[in-house]
């Protein structure tokens, strides 16, 4: 069976103080159920924030990691470094990581890999721009997204792949994906990747949307039969909203 997972990603947002105080509100409400919860606040909060949870069900999660394993690169955070805070998940290939920070899919296929390596699972963005979509063209480009960032990789590695699909256009604009535009995409994702690892794998691969998600359309969004759950930006921003997007379950 497939997980339903809900993964925070706080972005360039909160104090240490801040996050520490959000992380633990959060993991006080976490109730023991079959949702798995993800924190990804930035690196300098992750050992704070990874340290603070006593959930079963919650984890914590990087929001980016070196296409690097080691060594003279300034300013960078490799995944082994993320996985030594105990954190167990790195979003990898944020449309913010692709169009301010230049990352290519072939840069974003090494972070995969490192990431594997270092025993994190991956959280796997893709998605189309507007005018992608205005064109028609926005299937053929997250088939792309996903085929060059991830097929490369073994069946056995394919299978801890989590994807989650965000069109760009949806990311902080308070305009969501309706749930059909949702879940048309992640039926064409998970067909995709039937074609290519078989139903068995397909089947079990979580596939979160992502984009204005709030409490008040969750629930209509993960009753998709492709939704396994949700990318949160603005409102994991706040425990009651990020709490009432994980109990829309
Ligand atoms: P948003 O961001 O929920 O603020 O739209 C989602 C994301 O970028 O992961």
């Amino acid at each position: 069976m497939r997980k339903k997972i809900v993964a925070g990603n706080w972005k360039m947002n909160k104090t240490l103080q801040e996050g520490i105080e959000l992380a633990k509100t959060i993991n006080r409400q976490v109730e023991e159920n079959e949702v798995i919860i993800i924190l990804c606040p930035p690196f300098i909060h992750l050992s704070e924030v990874a340290g603070s949870i006593t959930k079963d069900a919650l984890f914590a999660g990087g929001q980016n990691c070196s296409s690097e394993a080691s060594g003279a690169y300034t300013g960078e955070v490799s995944a082994e470094m993320i996985r030594s805070t105990g954190a167990e998940y790195v979003i990898i290939g944020h449309s913010e990581r692709r169009t301010y920070f230049k990352e290519t899919d072939e840069i974003l296929n090494k972070k995969v890999k490192l990431a594997l390596a270092n025993d994190l699972i991956p959280i796997f963005c893709c998605g189309e721009v507007l005018a992608e979509r205005q064109s028609g063209k926005h299937i053929q480009i997250v088939k792309s997204q996903v085929e060059k960032g991830l097929f490369d990789l073994s069946p056995e590695d394919f299978r801890r792949i989590v994807i989650a699909y965000e069109p760009v256009w949806a990311i902080g604009t308070g305009v969501t994906a309706t749930a059909e535009q949702a879940q048309e995409m992640h039926k064409v994702i998970r067909e995709h990747i039937t074609d290519k690892y078989g139903n068995e794998i397909a089947s079990n691969t979580s596939i979160l949307y992502g984009g204005s998600c709030k409490p008040s359309n969750a629930k209509e969004l993960f009753s998709n039969p492709d939704v396994d759950g949700g990318l949160i930006g603005g409102a994991s921003l706040s425990a009651s909203d990020f709490m009432g997007i994980v109990n829309a379950f």
